[in-house]
């Protein structure tokens, strides 16, 4: 027996970054099983091998234990839905996406960013879990891009990366951050209403340093998550981007920590943080935060 603290141990071994697989197979009755693994690794091109762990805690664990074949979809971006349904939905899985049927009659995630149809090559004990090496028997991949795991939660590479990147032309790039610590979020005075610390950024590509230099110069450690806003006010020429960020350590006298549940009845003095506050205060009651992409009187938010 090990005397880690297994959360702990779970939570380091969650901060390596993973993509989203939905593995899936039939039971001896012929009934389709499936569920959502980030446990997936591609082993050997010669023979094409490659590797799930299933948890012996699956209600299909037999299934899979046991399988002649097993297909593995890589989830692409936007697929969230899929992953949740495949991790903890407890009715009729299969009726809730779209599915194909592939060589082996294994149903398999219809928009995968890929797709791998195995038959099984060895199946081996592993603690808690065990190791499903299958041959890859087919496969096809549409370049879409991967849905990305990470901390327990899910992140969007592709979305992220088009929407910063995306060409303002003659506006001015403005980087801010909502940094978080302990149910509370920092702000800056300013005069009788409040305002997210932020810096106007030369360049796009120097976002994440423009800011980190600010924050540190106002006395704060974060570290810097993914975007959580991008919306442009077109009429002073700004664009702006908005930081989760972490708290790390360090005191403001320029400012101080808000308890999140205040944020809606607080005047900020940036036109669209106000917004973006309150959203921010009403998806911290979830855990499940959005990306906003927009201007200030309208946009979609894309949930990672
Ligand atoms: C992102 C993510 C990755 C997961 N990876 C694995 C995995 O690699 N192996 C596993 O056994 N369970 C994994 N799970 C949990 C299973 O998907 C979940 O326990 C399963 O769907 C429960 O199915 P059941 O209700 O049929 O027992 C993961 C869940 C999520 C959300």
């Amino acid at each position: 027996m090990s005397t880690f603290d297994t959360r702990d141990l779970r939570a380091a071994f969650g901060s390596f970054l993973t993509g989203v697989t939905v593995v899936t197979a039939r039971g001896e009755d012929g009934v389709p099983v499936g569920f959502t693994a980030n446990s997936f690794t591609s082993v050997s091109l010669e023979p094409p091998l490659l590797l799930v762990c299933p948890g012996r805690f699956l209600s299909s664990f037999d299934a899979f234990k046991n399988c002649r074949h097993f297909a593995v979809s890589v989830l692409a971006e936007g697929q969230e839905n899929v992953s949740n349904t495949f991790a903890s939905f407890k009715g009729d899985r299969f009726a809730r996406v779209e599915i194909d049927c592939d060589l082996h009659d294994i149903p398999v995630i219809r928009g995968a960013a890929a797709v791998f149809s195995c038959e099984t090559a060895q199946v081996l004990n592993a603690g808690d879990h065990a190791l499903l090496m299958g041959e890859v028997r087919d496969f096809r991949h549409s370049g879409a891009q991967g849905l990305g795991y990470a901390g327990g939660k899910y992140f969007s590479l592709g979305l992220e990366q088009r929407a910063a990147s995306a060409p303002r032309k003659g506006l001015e790039n403005i980087a801010s951050a909502i940094i978080e610590n302990d149910g509370a979020v920092f702000l800056l005075r300013d005069g009788a209403s409040y305002a997210l610390p932020q810096v106007v950024v030369e360049r796009r590509g120097l976002l994440r340093d423009a800011l980190g230099a600010r924050l540190h110069a106002l006395g704060l450690d974060v570290e810097l998550a993914q975007v959580y806003s991008i919306y442009d006010r077109a009429e002073v020429g700004e664009h702006h981007t908005c930081f989760r960020a972490a708290y790390r350590k360090g005191t403001s006298t320029e400012g101080h920590f808000v308890p999140i549940n205040q944020l809606a009845e607080m005047i900020f003095s940036v036109p669209g943080q106000s917004a973006t506050l309150k959203r921010y205060a009403m998806e911290h009651q979830t855990g499940q935060f959005g990306l906003y992409v927009g201007d200030v009187d309208g946009g979609d938010i894309h949930y990672h």
